[in-house]
Parts: C-alpha cells; sequence; structure tokens
C-alpha cells in the first residue's frame, strides 16, 4: 500500500505508530523545507486527486508541515480480500526478480562444539534467506565452514602423537586444548604443527584422510542441530574449498602487484590508501595462507559462479575490522564488480543474564545443542506435552528471541524472557496464531462484512495487516529481521484485543 501511495503521491511517506496520525504521513517540512502553508497547499490539491481518494479518505495537516492519510474502510477490506486470494503468498512480491543475493551465514568450525556463538548467524541469516526470497530474489546460502587453517596442524599432530583412530567433536576439542598445554612447555610443538599443516595443504593423503575424518565427524552433529533447528543451506563448499583458487590468484600477475613483504617475511596487502591502517595478512612468514587469503579467494569464486548483486555476510560484530579489510582488498583487486554489494551485518553477542560474557565455568562456550534441550524441556513445562510440539514451542522461542533483537545489538540470555507467554516472545505468537485457527475454523462464509462499519478493534487489525508486506520489505532491505518481529507482535495483540 505505501508504495501505492507513494506513486501517486509523487513523494515518500512513513507508516504512523499513532492512529491519531493516520495510517501514513509525509512530512513536508523535511521534503521541501518549507512548512505548512505548503503542506496545506498540497493537502487541498490532493483532496481532488481521484487515484488518492479512491484509498483514502482524510487528508490532514499536522504540526508544522506533515500531511496524514487516513485509508478508506473499502481500501481495508479490499486488502483482506487479497489476503484471501494470496493465502502464504500475501506479503511475497518479485521485487527483486532477476537480482541475487549471496548469504554467508552459520559457518560454524570444524572441530569445535557448535556453541551459542554460531546460533545468531544461523538464526538470523536463515531469516534474510527467506526474506530476500520472498521478495523474488535468487538467493544462494553458503555455509563458510572453517575447516582449514593451521589449526588442523595442530590436531593433524596430536591425533598422530596419541594415536587415536577414533574421536567425536569433544574429543578433538581436549586433544586441542591438551597442544597448546604441552606447547608451553615445548616450543618443538609449534613447528611440527606447521609441518603437518603444510602436508595436508600439499595434499598429502594421510592427512587429507585425518582431517576428512574430523570433517565428518563434526558434520555430523553439525546436521543434528540444523535439524534441531530446521535450517537448510544450499551450499557448505567451507574454506577448504579454496585451495586451488588460492594458488590460481597468487599467480595473477594483477594481483601479485599487490602483494607487499611485511616485516617479517610474510605477504601483506597494504590498504593504507584505502584508509585502513592494519594491512589484510595474505601469507604468513612460513607460507601459510590465512583466513583472510580464502575469504578473497571465495570472493572471486562466488563473483565467478553466480554474479552476486549482493553478498551478505552473516557475522559477528567482533569480526568487524577482517570484513573491512575484506571489502576493500576485494575492491583494491576488482574482485568484484563496482555494483555488488558487499554486507557485513556484524551482529551482537549473546550475554549472560548478568550482563558478561556468556561462557561456561570452565570458561568453554556454551553447546547450542544443551541450550536446545534446555528449551524443549522448558516448552514442556508450559503445558506442551506432546514431544512435537514441545519442539516447535521451545525451538521456536529460541528462534524468535533471537531475531526479535535488532541485529547490532548484544543479546541478554534471560530464559524468562524467551519462554514468556504474555509477552513479545515466540511462544506467545504461537498462542497467537492457534487462537486465530480456532476462530477461523468456527467463521461462517456469511459473517464476511462488507456492510457497515468497522469497530475500532477490526480497523485496527486491518490497518495493521496493510503493512506486512512493507514490514517484509524494510526487513530485507535493511538486514533487520528484527522489523518484521515487530510488525508480527504488535500484529499479535492487535488481534489478541479483537
Ligand atoms: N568460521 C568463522 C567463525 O566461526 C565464520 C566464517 C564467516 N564467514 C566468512 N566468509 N568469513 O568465526
Amino acid at each position: 500500500m505505501k508504495t501505492v501511495l507513494e506513486k501517486i503521491l509523487g513523494f515518500g511517506l512513513e507508516a504512523t505508530d499513532n492512529p491519531a496520525f493516520g495510517d501514513y504521513s509525509a512530512n513536508i517540512a523535511l521534503q521541501h523545507g518549507s512548512p505548512k502553508k505548503i503542506a496545506e497547499e498540497i493537502a487541498e490539491k490532493l483532496k481532488v486527486n481521484k487515484d488518492l481518494t479512491n484509498l483514502v479518505d482524510r487528508i490532514e495537516v499536522a504540526g508544522p508541515g506533515f500531511i496524514n492519510f487516513w485509508l478508506k474502510k473499502e481500501a481495508l477490506l479490499d486488502n483482506l480480500s487479497q489476503i484471501e486470494e494470496r493465502k502464504e503468498k500475501y506479503g511475497t512480491s518479485d521485487a527483486g526478480k532477476g537480482k541475487t543475493v549471496i548469504i554467508d551465514y552459520s559457518s560454524p568450525n570444524i572441530a569445535k562444539p557448535f556453541g551459542i556463538g554460531h546460533l545468531r548467524s544461523t538464526i538470523i541469516g536463515a531469516a534474510l534467506y527467506n526474506l530476500y526470497g520472498a521478495l523474488g530474489y535468487t538467493v544462494v546460502g553458503d555455509n563458510h565452514l572453517g575447516d582449514w587453517g593451521t589449526q588442523f596442524g595442530k590436531l593433524l599432530y596430536m591425533i598422530k602423537l596419541k594415536n587415536v583412530a577414533d574421536f567425536d567433536i569433544a574429543k578433538l576439542e581436549d586433544l586441542y586444548v591438551e597442544f597448546h598445554k604441552l606447547a608451553e612447555t615445548d616450543s618443538s610443538l609449534e613447528e611440527s604443527a606447521r609441518e603437518w599443516f603444510k602436508k595436508l595443504e600439499e595434499g598429502d593423503s594421510e592427512a587429507k584422510d585425518i582431517w576428512q575424518k574430523c570433517v565428518d565427524a563434526s558434520m555430523e552433529e553439525f546436521d543434528r542441530i540444523y535439524k534441531l533447528l530446521g535450517v537448510k543451506i544450499d551450499f557448505a563448499f567451507g574454506e577448504s574449498y579454496y585451495e586451488s583458487e588460492m594458488k590460481q590468484m597468487m599467480q595473477d600477475p594483477g594481483f601479485k602487484k599487490h602483494l607487499v613483504k611485511g616485516e617479517d617475511g610474510a605477504l601483506i596487502i597494504d590498504l593504507a590508501k584505502e584508509g585502513i591502517g592494519t594491512p589484510l595478512m595474505f601469507l604468513k612468514s612460513d607460507g601459510a595462507t590465512t583466513y583472510a587469503t580464502r575469504d578473497l579467494a571465495t570472493i572471486k569464486f562466488r563473483e565467478r559462479k553466480w554474479d552476486p548483486d549482493t553478498i551478505i555476510y552473516e557475522v559477528g560484530a567482533e569480526q568487524s575490522l577482517h570484513f573491512k579489510q575484506l571489502f576493500a582488498a576485494a575492491r583494491l583487486l576488482g574482485l568484484v564488480k563496482e555494483r555488488v554489494k558487499l554486507i557485513h551485518t556484524a551482529h551482537g553477542l549473546y550475554l549472560a543474564p548478568d550482563g558478561k560474557k556468556f561462557s561456561t565455568r570452565k570458561g568453554k562456550t556454551i553447546k547450542l545443542e544443551e541450550v536446545l534441550d534446555e528449551a524443549v524441556k522448558r516448552a514442556k513445562k508450559l503445558g506442551n506435552s506432546q514431544e512435537n510440539v514441545a519442539k516447535e514451542v521451545g525451538i521456536g522461542a529460541i528462534k524468535y528471541f533471537d531475531l526479535m533483537h535488532s541485529v547490532a545489538s548484544n543479546v541478554i540470555f534471560e530464559w524468562d524472557k524467551i519462554m514468556n507467554m504474555e509477552g513479545n516472545s515466540g511462544p506467545y505468537l504461537q498462542y497467537t496464531v492457534a487462537r486465530t485457527n480456532s476462530v477461523l475454523a468456527k467463521a461462517k462464509p456469511e459473517s464476511k462484512k462488507k456492510e457497515g462499519s468497522l469497530n475500532a478493534e477490526e480497523a485496527s487489525v486491518l490497518r495493521s495487516l496493510v503493512r506486512y508486506p512493507e514490514a517484509i520489505e524494510s526487513a530485507a532491505l535493511l538486514y533487520s529481521p528484527n522489523l518484521l518481529c515487530n510488525f508480527l507482535h504488535d500484529l499479535a495483540q492487535k488481534y489478541n484485543s479483537f
């Protein structure tokens, strides 16, 4: 509706929060730099515009230069008929037709447990995936698994040292910790680990076999979690995939000229001219590639494979410097077309209820699987005795809680808020849906309202429904699923008072 009105008007509108200011409002003072009188003149002219008066039955000037618009009852009821017609498709559009968005999300690290630290990326990334899909974009989801890097040298060394044949993630995590303990007193260990990683990079078959086992053991756990969360990601190329891409990239003379020797023999890309003081580390002094090298190669590959318009990295704010460097280097090297938007969402952290960093007593990360199990248990306590219902409520609660916070803000993990049946929560929305469905089941076709007036509660639900497509669009374009959550919570409240 907003865009339809804007087209007729030729200027921008804002949805209002307060019904006293109509459904939509234009700030003429802002748009024309001139106040009330002009607003009045415009409003007078608009009152005879037929296209507009078909949709709007009240236009008023308020304050220093606002024009407020109230939608007609007929427009609200028309919209309701559209909802009935389009059903689940209501709110979708083809606004993004012909455009491709790549979303890099979840991206946990092999050989480490899936911690709560990767929850936001998984949930927000999946939400953005759905939002862009609803707007008709071609969406590519890629799980950029952390399955490569010098840490694998350490693991390989330990696995060989201890002759471990069978392992799960917990075992791998222990071996990693043990390596660092041993390395404190024996400095030759780091060197041995480097040699093992070198073997891996050179394709040594023993190193590759053990590495593959690490990947398989980890994926088993990750897949269990994705299943619980109901998240499916199109691709999981992972960092290891870019071995050959990196080698190719290094041969390219246009690329080589940007590599300079750092002090200790490392190869770096100087970004000072790009306004970034810290150079990007391309090759370490021992010749090993880095996280950043692989990310550069990934951009090159994605550009070639999907020709994207936007690449969204759904990754935490703690990696802000990395993405600044990466984007600047990608532009400098011309790895993407100019029109390609490179976005780092930079989400906030989960914090413990005391506002401190969230970790176990021993300082380890909190395992996501344990959190999800607890959520299901708590959902059962709320009276959802059936296993599948408890799962939908418990896990839905966790997902909604994550999404309702603005992406940038830190999130204090509080069970009472997550499971709160009265407030802004997943269970509250689900309860509202259940109520809606039972009303629908009882409603008779002849109770459809075409004549007469709408009471205040009816009108407020209908006014809210009009804004659903707008909520989807802004949530997608601003990379902010919380805007859709705000909308849904507001709608649920209005529906419940109706
Ligand atoms: N595996 C990384 C981590 O856990 C996240 C990867 C994000 N994606 C990327 N293209 N760098 O920190």
